[in-house]
């Protein structure tokens, strides 16, 4: 098993950039030698991103159910929280190639640690988005200058990511004119944090705040704010002793890995109102949300 570098390990050498530059680069080029196949062609882009290993995407789909979809993964964190040395959000394909069904990932980050997914559902169930976009984001301009600087370079990853060589031999820009139309495309290659809206303040999917604060090592302040709040309820950023099981694709027998939120409400009406919602408010911007694949 390829052990990430635990952050804490990171953080205390960052006070000397060549060290740390030096320990990521030596990662990034054991992981890149030990990752045979993977569907996708495009680099990751992402900041403090390494390539993704074959068993990344194992793991990534043990830790999400979704085979298909975890094919789009090109990139994880360069070092990890968990103690168990699993990464625990990943980087994705805008534009992932057709054998993976080709579909849209209008988020590039996703968040993907069974604990931290479920606990972030809780915040959100709680209403903290609308309760944060008041209390905090309305009155702090320095907190919404950052926000949007997120944004930014969520954009910028995504258009550099779409100008690599593209499987496909149509144009990328193309397929996702095809894909969108002329004005959802435009919308995606500037959507910002989960496909928000580049100039918007308000948070949406509090998910992609924290994976993107995994990647640049809490260099983000809804993230900071995402992780105080767990730490008060009490949640592990390096998850449990015996979570995992959640991560682990060699790991068998009994095994219920901690049931995504959409999975959930699925099957209820509220979330079919809420999945044609969605689909609706795409035409006009595209929108963040968990479950990012259009
Ligand atoms: C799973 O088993 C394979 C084969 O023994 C090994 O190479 C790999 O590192 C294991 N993965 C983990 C996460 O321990």
């Amino acid at each position: 098993m390829r052990l990430l570098l635990p952050c804490s390990l990171l953080l205390v050498s960052s006070f000397n950039n060549d060290i740390v530059q030096g320990l990521s680069l030596e990662t990034a080029s054991s992981s890149a030698s030990s990752s045979s196949t993977s569907c996708s062609l495009r680099q990751t882009q992402f900041p403090n991103s390494i390539p993704v290993s074959d068993a990344d995407i194992a793991t990534l789909i043990r830790q999400t159910g979704q085979v298909n979809p975890s094919k789009a993964a090109i990139g994880i964190p360069s070092c990890t929280n968990c103690r168990h040395g699993f990464p625990q959000a990943f980087a994705m394909d805008p534009l992932p190639p057709s054998n993976t069904k080709g579909r849209i990932n209008s988020g590039l980050l996703k968040l993907t640690c069974p604990l931290l997914v479920q606990a972030v559902d809780a915040l959100e169930d709680d209403g903290i988005i609308p309760l944060w976009n008041d209390r905090y984001v309305k009155q702090d301009q320095v907190l919404q200058e950052d926000i949007q600087q997120t944004h930014a370079l969520h954009a910028q990853v995504r258009q550099k990511l779409l100008q690599q060589q593209p499987q496909q031999p149509e144009d990328n820009s193309d397929i996702i004119r095809q894909k969108l139309g002329e004005k959802g495309a435009e919308a995606f290659l500037r959507a910002g944090v989960a496909g928000s809206s580049p100039e918007s303040t308000d948070l949406k999917c509090l998910h992609a705040w924290l994976a993107d604060a995994l990647f640049r090592n809490n260099n983000n302040k809804v993230g900071n704010l995402i992780q105080k709040e767990l730490q008060a309820r009490g949640v592990s950023m390096t998850g449990t002793d015996d979570c995992r099981a959640y991560c682990d694709p060699n790991m068998t027998g009994a095994f219920s890995p901690p049931k995504p939120r959409n999975k959930q409400r699925l099957r209820t009406g509220k979330e079919l109102g809420r999945r044609k919602r969605r689909k609706q408010e795409l035409l006009q911007q595209l929108q963040p949300g968990d479950d990012d694949e259009l």
